[in-house]
């Protein structure tokens, strides 16, 4: 059996009393529409801690207007027991699923029309004039995913702090999928000194290499069997790089940039930068610890995925 919370004060009751008994607790945050990704966390969370707490919660504040967030049908609740049942087998011992993480507004309004003839409220997104703290970073939110999402990591970062607050985790587990996403929340716990160690895991993919997502359901099957090329041009990349055949930045930025073009998919960006840093590497990288990330759009769904070596 499984805890499920909605309230942030009986989340927090619990993972308090969880301490109180000396056991140590870890954090799986997500979005929902777990998969195998998502649950080799879990599984890695059980191992290091005692305690394995999830949350399901999609962050109005990470998407901007028009993305996929206005767009992702409501979850559906056979979905939802699944998600649930899925947590439960990897030993996950409570699950935090908020109706709403930002405040309702001040005045009677909340959830219907503001003065702006707005709608808000937890259907919707959240009160712009309900919330105004925020945490973003000055570099490492740049660049990357950042170029066509600007507000992306202040929503990812505002709702992980207020996420950490509520649970209150020892050690909180993140997918490096999302490589900038974990080296962004990584630095935000220690540049804001939060007591809690940040865990990046390793990518699970498909057996034809593609890295998992729930995004993947939404491809049109010819756009499935194509988005291949991305993790093939990576992996190869970076065995010539391994293999000192081509050590060049921009060579195999090229290599890769051809090979999704020839495979069908539209580039959002693909970059060839220093691991920790995110900033982006010229010339030779022998002796350079590297990321090469990649994200590109095949129909209307865009994938992202990454090699890292040296
Ligand atoms: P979501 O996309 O649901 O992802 C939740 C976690 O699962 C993230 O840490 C992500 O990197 C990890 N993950 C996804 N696919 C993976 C894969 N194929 N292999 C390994 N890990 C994978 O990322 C978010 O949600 C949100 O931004 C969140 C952090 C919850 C804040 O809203």
């Amino acid at each position: 059996s499984i805890h499920v919370f909605h309230a942030a004060a009986a989340m927090r009751a619990f993972s308090r009393e969880q301490r109180q008994q000396g056991k140590s607790i870890a954090f799986v945050p997500t979005m929902g529409y777990l998969h195998e990704g998502h649950i080799s966390l879990v599984r890695a969370a059980r191992e290091r801690c005692d305690v394995v707490v999830a949350s399901i919660y999609v962050n109005p504040t990470q998407f901007s207007r028009n993305e996929d967030f206005g767009l992702a049908p409501a979850p559906a609740r056979a979905l939802q027991d699944e998600d649930l049942r899925k947590l439960a087998e990897a030993g996950c011992a409570a699950v935090f699923m908020p109706q709403s993480l930002y405040h309702a507004g001040s005045s009677a309004n909340g959830g219907s029309s503001s003065d702006t003839g707005m709608v808000v409220g937890a259907s919707e997104g959240y009160d712009p004039q309900a919330h105004e703290t925020w945490v973003s970073l000055d570099h490492l939110s740049q660049g990357l995913c950042a170029k066509t999402r600007p507000h992306f990591f202040r929503g990812v970062c505002t709702v992980v702090a207020k996420l950490f607050h509520i649970v209150e985790p020892d050690a909180a587990f993140f997918g490096r999928k999302d490589y900038q996403q974990w080296r962004v929340i990584e630095r935000m716990v220690r540049d804001l000194d939060m007591a809690v160690e940040v865990v990046g895991m390793p990518i699970l993919r498909e057996p034809d290499g593609l890295a998992m997502s729930s995004r993947n359901a939404l491809l049109a099957p010819e756009d499935r069997q194509r988005c291949v090329c991305i993790s093939r041009a990576l992996t190869q990349a970076r065995e010539q790089a391994c293999a000192c055949t081509t050590t060049d930045a921009a060579q195999l930025q090229q290599q890769i940039v051809d090979q999704i073009a020839a495979g069908g998919g539209l580039e959002d960006y693909v970059e060839v930068v220093d691991a920790h840093t995110l900033r982006p590497l010229a010339g030779d990288v022998r002796g350079r610890h590297v990321l090469i990330a990649v994200a590109a759009r095949f129909g209307n769904v865009r994938l992202i995925d990454n090699v890292e070596f040296g």
